[in-house]
């Protein structure tokens, strides 16, 4: 048993523990706490749920020791590495989507002085313009609105694909159960990029970028109230433009500390 496991876990059972000892648990509750937790297994959401409600947390401790653009959640939907084999400056969009609205995201991947840095790698995935998620909802071919951009030499990098809109995470299951009914909170997140930025002897980060006055921008049922990359609006040409920066700091000067 690795020694993190035995750090955690104790503490996080003496946790959970003094909650049903401070409340009175009663065999009632336990058994509904049960069948609650069987129907996250049988309904597949456990990823969905653990995001929405644990993965700002991790985001907001990493956060304290990162010294150049912070960190947000990942969610459940990058879909891993292979996803985004190939280099492109255009998202793939579904056919149907020909029409929706164009956005262009562009950027530079510098280090904390601002020195370029060539040949640095973005992932990136966001959602349709019907707010889902290829690979996950509706059998959507993954090749579409996921990416991966490489920065030139001055760390510049420019992507055109079609605007994501707000969307809601999964909520007629036991997630959207727990947000809205027990939490009476809602189960909406604002339009929003995802990144995922790496480059040799850097330390990686993953974020997202939101649109400024969007609807449910601070005010996300997954609790990113970090907010480091919410872009003012900026049309050229009639489209939109994300103008999305990212500082990377050394992955050394993490692990020394
Ligand atoms: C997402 O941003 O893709 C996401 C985050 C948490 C739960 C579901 C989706
Ligand atoms: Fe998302």
């Amino acid at each position: 048993m690795s020694a993190r496991v035995q750090q955690v876990v104790p503490d996080l059972v003496e946790a959970i523990r003094d909650v049903m000892k401070k409340h009175d648990v009663t065999f009632q509750d336990y058994g509904a706490a049960m069948q609650f937790l069987i129907n996250v297994q049988e309904t597949g959401e456990l990823p969905v749920l653990v995001d929405a409600f644990f993965n700002a947390t991790v985001v907001d401790i990493e956060n304290a020791t990162r010294k150049g653009t912070k960190a947000d959640i990942q969610g459940p939907y990058y879909l891993g590495a292979d996803a985004y084999n190939v280099v492109t400056d255009k998202l793939p969009h579904r056919p149907e989507d020909a029409g929706a609205p164009d956005m262009i995201i562009r950027g530079r991947i510098t280090d904390l002085d601002g020195n370029p840095i060539a040949g640095a790698t973005l992932d990136m995935w966001h959602s349709t313009p019907d707010g889902l998620y290829s690979g996950i909802h509706d059998n959507i071919d993954p090749k579409f609105y996921r990416g991966r951009v490489i920065t030139g030499a001055d760390g510049s990098y420019s992507v055109s694909s079609k605007l994501p809109v707000p969307y809601q995470i999964p909520n007629s299951g036991p997630t959207g159960l727990l947000l809205e009914k027990y939490l009476e909170r809602h189960s909406w997140r604002p339009a929003h990029i995802h990144f995922w930025a790496r480059a040799d002897g850097q330390r990686d980060v993953v974020n997202q970028a939101y649109f400024e006055g969007g609807d449910w921008v601070g005010d996300d049922c997954c609790d990113t109230d970090h907010l480091d990359l919410v872009v003012p609006e900026l049309i050229e040409n009639g489209v939109r433009v994300m103008e999305v920066n990212f500082a990377l700091e050394p992955a050394v000067a993490m692990a020394a500390e």
